[in-house]
């Protein structure tokens, strides 16, 4: 497993892309228009990356190369200077939820020594098994009911009592319906698994199990923080239609593997994520005009890493 410490300069200047990622998708939230929310967010993310002294390379970005003009597979950032990253970005997860202004929309990054990360190639679904790490040994390899017995044992409370969040897709319906069946409680939620993942792994979260298929990107974003936090995530790649599963083949990718936290993230990552809505804990971007003197903006991220676990950052800007 490939070891890395950043310093306080490198994780602060890390820090800044998420933020103002949240600061310029903000200017859209609640106007209905998903991809200005996801444009404004991509770009300020880049332009961020100019101050950052690292030398690195997004494994997983906006998309196929040829259709994201900024933040695809295979671009350089950063100025080059300083340790030689991967990076994983989502600019914002829930483009919707920040375009309609709901709960949940957040700017997220990963950063992990080069060639840490699982690349799920073509792949963009992914089954994604998500708790704290004293829950049980739960497997994707085991049914959704024997699961949630061993969590229910586990956690030592009962099935009634078990919190289960499922992403609501019809492709997800049949955890839903054995998730019920058993007499636990299903959380739905419309977009996001990022956060909703980060709940289910702390250990004072108030989700027990996410279980259900969504983004690869975002799966493997969410080991890097998964793994901070010593949670317990497991993943199968889920091609959704034909042509996807054709796809998996030919670039030699089972469907069958489980894959654990060590294959999803084989080293020490760094997690960054900046609330643009507000969430469970975190408070979205605040923007509030200070008569004459511009704007003060605020912003609610964590900062989750291997050697230092969670840490929160409300930061204050004066602005204009
Ligand atoms: P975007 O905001 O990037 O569109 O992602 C939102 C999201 O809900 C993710 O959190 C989730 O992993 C993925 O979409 C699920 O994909 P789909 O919306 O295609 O079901």
């Amino acid at each position: 497993m490939q070891r890395l410490f950043l310093d306080n300069a490198a994780v602060h200047s890390l820090l800044a892309v998420t933020t103002d990622a949240a600061l310029a998708a903000h200017g859209h939230v609640g106007r209905g228009d998903k991809i200005a929310v996801d444009g404004a967010a991509v770009q300020a993310m880049r332009t961020a990356f100019d101050r950052v002294d690292v030398a690195a390379v997004v494994v997983i970005g906006e998309g196929e190369k040829d259709e994201a003009p900024l933040l695809f597979a295979g671009e350089r950032l950063g100025t080059g200077r300083g340790p030689a990253l991967d990076v994983a970005v989502d600019p914002v997860d829930g483009t919707r939820l920040a375009a309609q202004n709901l709960p949940d929309a957040v700017a997220v990054l990963a950063v992990a020594p080069a060639g840490a990360f699982f690349d799920p190639g073509p792949v963009f679904y992914l089954e994604k098994l998500v708790t704290s790490g004293n829950a049980g040994r739960l497997s994707l390899s085991r049914p959704l009911t024997e699961n949630l017995h061993e969590l229910a044992r586990a956690l030592d409370k009962p099935l009634a009592e078990v919190r289960v969040a499922v992403q609501s897709r019809p492709r997800n319906q049949r955890y839903i319906d054995e998730a019920t069946a058993v007499g636990a409680r299903v959380l739905q939620f419309a977009d996001g698994d990022v956060a909703v993942a980060l709940r289910a792994a702390r250990v004072d979260g108030d989700i027990d199990l996410l279980i259900g298929i969504g983004g690869s990107p975002e799966g493997v974003l969410t080991s890097a923080a998964v793994r901070a936090v010593n949670g317990h995530m497991e993943a199968r790649l889920a091609p959704q239609h034909p042509a996807e599963i054709a796809r998996a083949r030919s670039a030699g990718l089972s469907t069958e593997r489980i894959l654990d936290l060590d294959d999803l993230i084989d080293g020490d990552g760094y997690f960054f994520l900046t609330a643009i809505t507000d969430g469970d804990v975190l408070a979205g971007v605040s923007v509030v005009d200070s008569a004459g003197r511009g704007t003060t903006a605020t912003t609610d991220s964590w900062v989750i890493d291997p050697h230092r676990g969670i840490r929160r950052f409300t930061l204050t800007r004066q602005r204009g």
